[in-house]
């Protein structure tokens, strides 16, 4: 189904006021539930998941893809989420989701999409640092049977990033339907640090994601005027396109490479018993210094990597979890020897910060809702034909994001890889949130100040986005378009 901003002009009285007003949170929770039928979620939309059947599946690694040629097909496809029932999908060379791309720093690469699905689609290399012609943004778009293909050298350090639908006004319904992968980027310095490298043994990705099913196994997508806002949350917790798997570990440390995958969904993240783990890496490179976390807050298209050790644990049983609505995301039975060993080391990396003295200007952007527009920035709704902001190439920006409205958002650059400098006004920023970052989150009324830098790839009539994440909104014009130009 189609959303189009101009639902947003049939809000209802209680959310447009909640909206426009911003006042208070946990009534109008309750208030507006007493509006649903029975067995509507909040987020509306029935969400048959409990009542389909379902066994413990084991936890699918997507195929690892290595090398410079990848030729990607974007499918219609079936894919089993529920025993002996097919559910309608979109996959990338598969049924749901996609490969993971292992690129090499330094490589020049050809990525080969072909769509032969029966709506335009464009796929868009989230955390990659090319080129504009190369993003495969709402500009790059395919029409059915049309192909694209992504070539660049790949410049930048390793870290865990992601494809996805980036189709105007569709990309949460495609992104729902499956339209989704990981790419994963090394180099020398991740090649020599003791860590989990074994993918799918000790080396884990984990795409995360919820999903709402109707009662024939379909999949749900149809957020109504609460659900654009409130966020689009379904009862089916997933990793790698499976419900609640199973992850048979091995009694050493473990690295998860995690994507909140979700189209609007905040997860807080932590085991069942509580154990701490290490974060490594955030969206872009990794962290100075191992951080020891036991709850992780990851917004919709936020990565982090983390080690969790499982050494001495042989026969334990635990859980990764959602705390916030506590689901289970992955089963995990530590059930196998140690086939290697690693030590996360203390020191991972050293990372060139920017200084805020060199900034030559501030931009601010606005996130706030609009009577008769929707969701928009800096009271604008995006347009493709717009160019709402000139960013000089190797200029030191502040960029400040103000949260005006009382719902979360989150705030993603395409192409640059920022620093977060303060949260609320305080410089004392939490520690994981001190690596290179393309997608910062910001709660309903806060701001964040990022220190931002254009480099390498200037193009004076190709843009780039910088939208919210939460995929509905985003459809509904909460995004807008940079230049970056020769000085
Ligand atoms: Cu993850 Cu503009 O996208
Ligand atoms: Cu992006
Ligand atoms: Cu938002």
């Amino acid at each position: 189904m189609i959303m189009h901003r101009r639902q947003f002009l049939t809000l209802s009285s209680a959310t447009a006021l909640y909206l426009f007003t911003g006042c208070s949170d946990g009534n109008t929770n309750g208030r507006q539930q007493t509006h649903m039928g029975p067995g509507m979620g909040p987020s509306g939309g029935n969400d048959a998941s409990g009542s389909l059947p379902q066994t413990l599946k084991p936890l699918p690694i997507p195929q690892a893809l290595r090398g410079t040629s990848f030729n990607l097909t974007i499918q219609q496809s079936q894919h089993e989420f529920f025993n002996g029932i097919s559910t309608p999908t979109y996959g990338v060379n598969s049924s749901y989701l996609g490969p993971t791309l292992f690129l090499r720093n330094g490589s020049t690469v050809s990525i080969h999409f072909t769509n032969t699905i029966n709506e335009r689609v464009s796929i868009h290399g989230h955390g990659m640092h090319v080129p504009p012609s190369m993003d495969g943004n709402t500009h790059q778009e395919m029409a059915p049977g049309e192909s694209w293909t992504a070539h660049y050298t790949v410049n930048q350090k390793a870290s865990t990033n992601w494809y996805h639908s980036h189709t105007l006004h569709q990309t949460g319904s495609q992104v729902y339907k499956g339209l989704a992968g990981l790419i994963i980027v090394e180099d020398a310095q991740s090649d020599a640090l003791n860590l989990p490298k074994r993918y799918g043994e000790d080396d884990i990705p984990l795409v995360l994601q919820d999903r709402k099913f109707n009662s024939d196994g379909s999949l749900n997508y149809t957020p109504n005027m609460r659900a654009i806002p409130f966020g689009y949350v379904g009862e089916s917790f997933m990793a790698n396109g499976a419900i609640e798997p199973l992850f048979h570990a091995e009694a050493k440390e473990i690295r998860f490479r995690i994507l909140n995958g979700s189209n609007s969904t905040m997860y807080e993240l932590g085991f069942s018993d509580g154990r701490s783990f290490k974060q490594i890496a955030t969206d872009n490179s990794f962290l100075e210094t191992p951080v020891t976390l036991n709850r992780l807050l990851l917004s919709p298209a936020e990565r982090a990597e983390i080690v969790v050790d499982f050494s001495g644990d042989l026969g334990k049983e635990l859980t990764l979890r959602d705390f916030r609505r506590n689901k289970t995301f992955v089963n995990i039975s530590v059930s196998k020897n140690a086939a290697s060993s690693t030590k996360v080391p203390s020191r991972l990396t050293t990372l060139q910060k920017l200084n805020p003295a060199d900034a030559t200007r501030t931009r601010v952007f606005n996130l706030e809702g609009k009577m008769g527009q929707g969701l928009v920035i800096n009271g604008k709704s995006m347009d493709p034909n717009r160019i709402d902001e000139r960013v000089p190439l190797n200029q030191v920006e502040i960029w400040e994001i103000h949260n005006r409205m009382h719902i979360d958002h989150n705030f993603h650059i395409h192409a640059t890889h920022f620093m977060l400098l303060e949260r609320n006004g305080s410089s004392n920023i939490p520690a994981n949130e001190r690596g290179f970052k393309d997608t910062i989150y910001i709660p309903g009324r806060g701001s964040v100040k990022l220190i931002v830098k254009m480099v390498d790839y200037a193009d004076e009539t190709i843009p780039y986005m910088y939208h919210c994440h939460f995929l509905e909104h985003e459809d509904n014009g909460m995004m807008g378009q940079f230049l970056v130009t020769n000085v």
